[in-house]
């Protein structure tokens, strides 16, 4: 770059053949370049509670006065607009950019789900139209400066996580895992997939991590536990902490006030992953 840049020959080969970056490439840099921190919540498996960590994280900063922006490139199975109770609101466009949904005076939302037709309404998009959108997302959204960006992606390493990092280049990792080996045998592909694009990773969570029973109230390890734990020293990795189970998460999640009515427990534990991340 900078050899090229200096460079005064006329018929230089190798400038001329480096193409000037698009107006969407210069919007997504001018954009990124206002954000401190770049998070990409990601899991080699599905339900494990990535969304439901991205926005409880998100939710988290953004009380605690940082500027946040929540970003779910989950394009056939978003979630974050269910959990933030933000379904049927359609996304404003002024212009030619989209205005994110202000969840509060410090988050910003932006989803597919707002441009929508309805809530039940299935994309059927394949790997370049997704491309497209994500960096739509990331050019054409009017957010604001941002201390941290939060991603939520889907299950595995397809397109929209691959589409993520390759955009992002400064972005950094949070793995979700539950303790059971089918679910730690796919996040340990995510691990992989982290290492091949570069990404560090900020640390792993172990969600649904123990069940506090009402009844006899003792621990039933319903998923194990301590499988994303020893992931993390396995792999020299921060752990960030465990999640219980808590049936008042699926409750706040479904009703769109994701930290709404969490135990004690529950949210301590959250609070205690959003401090290792700071
Ligand atoms: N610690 C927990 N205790 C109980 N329920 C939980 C917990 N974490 C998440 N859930 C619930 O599990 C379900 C799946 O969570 P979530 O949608 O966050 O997972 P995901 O990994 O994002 O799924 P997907 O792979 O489909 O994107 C939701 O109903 C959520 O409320
Ligand atoms: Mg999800
Ligand atoms: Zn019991």
């Amino acid at each position: 770059m900078s050899d090229c840049d200096n460079c005064s020959h006329d018929n230089c080969s190798s400038c001329s053949s480096k193409p000037e970056p698009t107006e969407q490439e210069t919007n997504i840099e001018s954009f990124l370049a206002q954000v401190k921190h770049k998070l990409i919540v990601m899991s080699g498996k599905g339900g494990v509670g990535k969304s439901t960590v991205a926005a409880d994280i998100a939710l988290i900063l953004s009380n605690k006065g940082f500027k946040v922006g929540l970003l779910d490139v989950d394009l056939h199975g978003p979630s974050i607009a269910g959990i933030l109770g933000l379904t049927g609101i359609p996304l404003n466009v002024v212009g030619n950019k989209m205005l994110p949904y202000k969840y509060n005076d410090n988050l910003e939302v932006m989803t597919v789900q707002g441009l929508l037709a309805d809530n039940d309404a299935a994309l059927i998009w394949r790997g370049p139209v997704k491309i497209g959108v994500i960096k739509q997302f990331l050019a054409d959204t009017q957010w604001s400066p941002l201390d941290y960006l939060i991603v939520d992606c889907p299950p595995g390493t397809g397109d929209e996580p691959l589409t993520v990092v390759q955009t992002i280049k400064d972005a950094k990792a949070i793995v979700v895992t539950t303790s059971q080996e089918i679910a730690l045998a796919d996040v340990r592909k995510s691990l992989n997939f982290c290492k091949l694009a570069n990404i560090p990773i900020a640390g792993i969570v172990e969600n649904m991590s123990g069940f506090v029973c009402p009844n006899c109230h003792t621990v039933h390890d319903i998923f194990k536990s301590g499988g994303g734990e020893k992931l993390a020293a396995e792999n020299n990795l921060l752990f960030l902490g465990k999640i219980p189970i808590d049936p008042q998460i699926v409750e706040s999640d479904d009703n769109g006030d994701p930290m709404g009515k969490l135990g004690v427990e529950t949210n301590s534990a959250l609070e205690n992953i959003v401090e290792k991340l700071l």
